[in-house]
């Protein structure tokens, strides 16, 4: 069940360069939420931009916390919101991390894929080993956070500041990682590779596509994503039928 729900802003910090740490008073969604799923957050300063999706990072209660990078004018202004204000949120949406019994499981993370697996590593970690896997351009970010809830990540960056010098996938192939289940959030270049790296080690993978969205209510196509069919394929919403999916139905380009 979605809401739209008035929230109110607890704390708003800059935490990397562009990256953003909001926590938002969201009781009605907060309850409801399941790792992987994202929420849409209105900008309401008066235009008509859309409400941007950020995916659900943590929750912490009665409050989310969602951390984003400021890429254009919606998440600019979601940067300069401050504790007391008051925002626009609908969610919990989309389907989430299906949880398996599986018992031993990797997260694999890129750039601003990350957040969406804190909350899904503090949940598997009741069920099972948690391996987790990040990738960077540069600044890592959150690791800290995985290092609270008793996983120390390991970290990639594009120009080895920090940890492995590499993308993520090179980093997993390096450590020869098996799991039962891979879930993993990032670009789809890193998620294509991911899944991969799934298919050649027999583990399932489930991606969550952070396509870029439009209406986000399943109402236009700007979120199309093209899942196998027969001998072709049909898109598929990110926005209703995602934004997870298996990586072995997903036709990659
Ligand atoms: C399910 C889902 C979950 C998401 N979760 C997060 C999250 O947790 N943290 C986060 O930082 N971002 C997340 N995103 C991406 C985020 O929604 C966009 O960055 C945001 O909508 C951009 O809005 P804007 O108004 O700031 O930028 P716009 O003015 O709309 O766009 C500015 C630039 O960013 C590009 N852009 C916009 N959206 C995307 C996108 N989805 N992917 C790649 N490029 C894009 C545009 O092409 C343009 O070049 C998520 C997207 C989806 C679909
Ligand atoms: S964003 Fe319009 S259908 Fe998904």
């Amino acid at each position: 069940m979605k809401f739209i729900e008035k929230g109110t802003v607890i704390k708003n910090e800059n935490i990397a360069p562009n990256i953003y740490d909001l926590s938002i008073r969201l009781p009605k969604i907060a309850k409801e939420a399941a790792c992987g799923q994202f929420v849409e957050v209105y900008p309401d300063n008066g235009t008509n931009l859309l409400p941007r999706p950020i995916s659900i990072c943590e929750t912490n209660g009665d409050s989310l916390r969602l951390v984003f990078q400021v890429v254009g004018s919606g998440t600019r202004l979601f940067s300069g919101l401050k504790s007391g204000d008051g925002v626009r949120v609908l969610g919990p949406c989309g389907n989430g991390y299906p949880l398996t019994n599986a018992k031993s499981f990797i997260l694999a993370g890129g750039g601003v894929g990350v957040p969406p697996l804190l909350e899904t590593a503090k949940r598997l970690k009741k069920l099972g080993n948690v391996n987790v896997y990040l990738g960077f351009r540069s600044h890592p970010f959150l690791t800290e956070d995985f290092e609270k809830i008793g996983i120390v990540p390991h970290i990639a960056t594009d120009d080895g500041s920090v940890g492995f010098k590499g993308n993520v996938t090179e980093l997993m192939k390096s450590e020869n990682v098996q799991a039962d289940i891979i879930y993993a959030c990032g670009p789809k270049i890193m998620l294509k590779s991911v899944s991969e790296y799934g298919e050649e080690k027999n583990i399932p993978v489930y991606v969550s596509m952070e396509e870029r969205m439009a209406c986000g209510i399943g109402a236009c196509v700007g979120c199309a994503v093209k899942i196998k069919k027969d001998n072709g394929f049909e898109n598929k919403k990110v926005c209703k039928d995602g934004p997870v999916f298996d990586s072995r139905e997903v036709l990659w380009e």
